[in-house]
């Protein structure tokens, strides 16, 4: 049985998805600083991708990859043999007015928050998973969110995708321990992108955040949080529950948001 080992960015072979903007180009600018091998950087359009191409033509390899489409999954992993660590960070949060699970008009797009945040990233950590074990064992790291710690009715159907992809990372490093893979969950809280802009808040860039990630995890640490506001929650949380959830609730009902 091999025993995973944490993950260290230099000459690791990565596979980032949602790479071409926010938190997913910040973790491809940081491997390709840290010293990647090779960087994989998956995007649903190829050609948001040319300007994380053109910094490093010879390490930085454009995939096409919707998360939602197995089939673009599949063929990403015919190509990509060659992966170490696989960086799960492709997300949406939902689209405004539709993030209930009561009061939206209907499911439709909580099926589609769902199909991204939590099958996506299993499908991918499915796809994956033999030939990491083939290169030695390798990382997954699931970019999961705050809300996978505690539940914002404002935002229910994501907070319901990130803690059901919570449990898929614990799932997934029990069933890949033997193999060797180290699997991460991350729970970031504010971090500058397009997802975050209409957030309050401090924020780390893209750029911090990836740092702090990598070095987490070359740390040795299986659940992340980075950023103080991340420490903050899960602390509060620890100590007690079922206050924090029922504060979250009143502030809610007086000032629902979303
Ligand atoms: N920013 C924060 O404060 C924050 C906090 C907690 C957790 N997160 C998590 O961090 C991750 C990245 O978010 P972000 O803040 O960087 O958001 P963002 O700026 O909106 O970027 C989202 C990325 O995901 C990609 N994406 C969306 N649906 C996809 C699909 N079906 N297949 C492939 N790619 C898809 C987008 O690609 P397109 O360009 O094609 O749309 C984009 O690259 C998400 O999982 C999010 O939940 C963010």
């Amino acid at each position: 049985m091999a025993v995973p080992v944490a993950p260290r960015v230099a000459d690791c072979v990565a596979l980032v998805t949602g790479a071409n903007r926010g938190i997913g180009k910040g973790f491809v600018e940081e491997l390709l600083d840290g010293g990647a091998k090779r960087v994989y950087a998956a995007a649903r359009s190829a050609e948001s991708l040319e300007p994380l191409v053109a910094l490093d033509p010879d390490r930085v390899t454009p995939l096409v990859v919707d998360v939602t489409r197995i089939d673009l999954i599949l063929a990403a992993a015919r190509r990509a043999t060659d992966v170490t660590l696989l960086i799960n960070n492709a997300g949406i949060s939902g689209a405004a007015g539709q993030r209930r699970l009561i009061g939206s008009p209907n499911l439709d797009d909580s099926r589609l928050v769902m199909d991204t945040n939590f099958w996506g990233q299993l499908e991918m950590c499915r796809a994956f998973a033999f030939q990491l074990g083939e290169n030695g064992g390798g990382a997954i790291v699931n970019i999961l969110s705050v809300g996978a710690l505690f539940v914002l009715p404002e935002f229910g159907s994501y907070s319901a995708s990130k803690w059901a992809a919570r449990a898929m990372g614990v799932a997934v490093r029990a069933e890949l321990y033997g193999q060797g893979t180290w699997v991460a969950n991350v729970y970031p809280a504010g971090v500058e992108s397009d997802m975050s802009k209409n957030t309050p808040g401090p924020k780390l860039t893209a750029r911090d955040h990836a740092r702090e990630v990598l070095a987490a995890l070359a740390d040795g640490q299986e659940e992340i949080f980075p950023g103080d506001a991340g420490v903050k929650f899960r602390d509060v949380i620890a100590r007690d529950a079922a206050t924090f959830e029922r504060q979250v609730r009143e502030r809610f009902l007086s000032d629902p948001l979303g």
